[in-house]
């Protein structure tokens, strides 16, 4: 599992930005070749991007580039050009409004073609799709089913508040007049039902107010706590914070893995299905809450600080 704690959008069309991402300590980033990319500035934007992959040091980041939607004509040249001029040196392809399975499918096919074409490994380049409007959301089970390069799911906010008519200009935030709720409860939990339902990852979207740093950590606590993986950031002030708030504590971290280690011990050794650590009885259900949160500890790079210790035997 590749971490996606925090996954930095990078404007195709600015050639400092692009050499800046480089060195922020991001577990991803995707350059952009759509919204922030101004219609005349496509096609240099392209060229851009593709210098960028070809000379620049992405070394310990997941690199994506994500292309215009399919209702433009620049989606297919955005694809092979990028595609082709990276050699390689690529992990993913993001599509932006993700409406039905289909545009998925037209993604994996494409690059099947291009990655025959140019001798790359079949199969090599994922799929990150975009859930951004009611129809989208309204299909992300047969979406997130829809190609084996799928890697993850992503909410983008801005679309989607534009789609369904939510009363509000602030990406990522409350809308005002709905005090008593979380307005995007259902949308990021139906989300994480069909990211996970086919094993991927589920990544939030861009919080906006860049200056407010409070804000930008109460959604991202939101959408970690449901059991997202990351969320976009937009300025490298928000990179600490979404690193910090998508990673286990430490403490839980080393709760997981003495899980892990106990219930080896108990099943294998002493041939027990639930045992006790400490004064926590643990069963295989616990284990698999544990292989999470270890899983996402070690992606992150945390070191256990506690070992297991087997019980004394009488
Ligand atoms: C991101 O693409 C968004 O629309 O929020
Ligand atoms: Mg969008």
């Amino acid at each position: 599992m590749r971490a996606r704690r925090s996954v930095l959008a990078v404007p195709g069309s600015n050639p400092r930005f692009l050499e800046k991402a480089q060195g922020l300590p991001v577990d991803s980033v995707f350059l952009d070749l759509e919204d922030a990319v101004a219609p005349l500035a496509k096609a240099e934007a392209r060229r851009n991007v593709v210098a960028a992959l070809r000379s620049g040091d992405w070394s310990g980041k997941a690199v994506a580039v994500r292309v215009n939607d399919l209702t433009t004509h620049w989606t297919y040249r955005d694809v092979i050009e990028v595609v082709e001029g990276a050699e390689g040196r690529l992990d993913c392809v993001m599509l932006p409004k993700v409406e039905d399975a289909g545009h998925v499918r037209w993604l994996d096919t494409l690059l099947s073609q291009i990655e025959r074409a140019n001798g790359l490994p079949l199969g090599g380049i994922g799929i990150e799709a975009q859930i951004e409007s009611a129809r989208g959301l309204v299909n992300v089970d047969e979406i997130a089913g829809a190609s084996g390069r799928l890697e993850t799911l992503v909410f983008g906010p801005a679309d989607f508040m534009a789609s369904i008519g939510m009363r509000t200009l602030v990406v990522g935030e409350q809308p005002p007049g709905y005090p008593e709720g979380d307005a995007y409860h259902y949308v990021l939990m139906r989300i994480l039902m069909a990211a996970r339902s086919h094993d991927l990852q589920a990544i939030d979207g861009p919080y906006l107010q860049i200056r407010d740093l409070d804000g930008f950590r109460r959604a991202a606590g939101r959408a970690a706590a449901l059991g997202f993986d990351g969320k976009w950031v937009l300025h490298p002030g928000q990179v600490d914070a979404a690193n910090e708030v998508f990673s286990p504590a430490q403490e839980d971290y080393d709760h997981a893995e003495l899980i892990l280690d106990a219930y080896e011990y108990y099943t294998t050794v002493e041939r027990r299905g639930a045992a006790m650590l400490g004064d926590e009885m643990i069963d295989e259900a616990s284990r698999k809450m544990a292989l999470v949160v270890a899983a996402k500890g070690r992606a992150a790079g945390l070191t256990r600080s506690k070992v297991f210790e087997r019980p004394e035997t009488l």
